[in-house]
């Protein structure tokens, strides 16, 4: 189980995340929704390692200072001072807002990059397989390159990426953006498919609650920085708050 307790997360003296407990237990899937500016990746990047508290010394050499309270626990162990590429290892695998993929490389050169850590070569190649039985659009355009494919075409090439990590939690922030409806509903179908076959658990922070409602267990609402809704997906589908500020009705 990964589980975030009363984290709380400073931009200097701005505070983004405030006092979030989230649970994701294995194999579930989660939604994390909130407006621009809610604190989702901010959230996602702590939870993942990117966002850290720097030392004096880095301090020195300019930047904005970050502060962080709170535990973020795998299985019950604090992993909060672990770097990202110890965190990936243990299976937390972050796939960034916006792609951030190399647009001048392949598409199968920018899936490898996500193998980087690992060393089960076999496996490597099995999971490839797998990425494109998934997202069978990107087995036509192996190698071509990222910058050149559609929005959502970069988007499967971006989890596809976070795949060949071997994410035991993968963390998706706003895969749906930018996306036409008819591909966020054929990606959503993909995402609910790798914890069908995989078995794997997924938190997904979203804008777009509407189509993304569909394949939660359960979710949680986050509003500048504080979580005000959280419960499973049949109670966010019957909550008045939800239904009229995030589902239109
Ligand atoms: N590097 C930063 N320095 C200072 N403030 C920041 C920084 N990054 C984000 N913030 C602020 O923290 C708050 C939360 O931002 P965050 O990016 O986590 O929200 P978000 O929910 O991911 O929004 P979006 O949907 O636009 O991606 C916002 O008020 C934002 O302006
Ligand atoms: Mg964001």
């Amino acid at each position: 189980m990964l589980e975030i307790k009363d984290l709380t997360v400073y931009y200097e003296s701005a505070i983004a995340v405030n006092d979030v407990s989230i649970r994701v237990e294995d194999g579930e899937i989660i939604g994390l929704f909130g407006s621009n500016s809610a604190g989702k990746s901010t959230l996602l990047n702590t939870i993942s390692g990117l966002l850290l508290e720097r030392g004096k010394k880095e301090l020195r050499r300019g930047g904005e200072r970050i502060t962080i309270f709170g535990d973020i626990l795998l299985d019950g162990v604090k992993i909060n001072n672990l770097r990202p590429w110890d965190r990936i290892r243990m299976g937390i695998v972050l796939c960034p807002e916006r792609r951030r993929l190399f647009p001048e490389m392949t598409v199968k050169e920018n899936l490898l990059v996500g193998a980087y850590l690992r060393r089960d070569l076999d496996e490597i190649n099995n999971d490839l397989e797998f990425i494109l039985d998934v997202f069978p659009r990107l087995r036509e355009r192996l190698d071509q390159e990222a910058g050149f494919l559609s929005g959502g075409e970069q988007q499967m090439v971006a989890i596809g990426r976070s795949l060949m990590a071997k994410p035991r939690y993968l963390l998706l922030d706003e895969p749906l953006l930018g996306l036409a409806p008819v591909l966020q509903i054929e990606l959503l179908k993909a995402i609910k498919k790798l914890r069908e076959v995989k078995g794997m658990s997924i938190l997904i922070a979203e804008q777009y609650v509407l189509p993304t409602i569909h394949i939660i267990d359960k979710g949680y609402v986050i509003e500048t920085g504080v979580i005000s809704v959280s419960g499973t997906r049949e109670e966010l589908l019957e909550n008045p708050q939800i239904k009229t500020a995030y589902l239109g009705m």
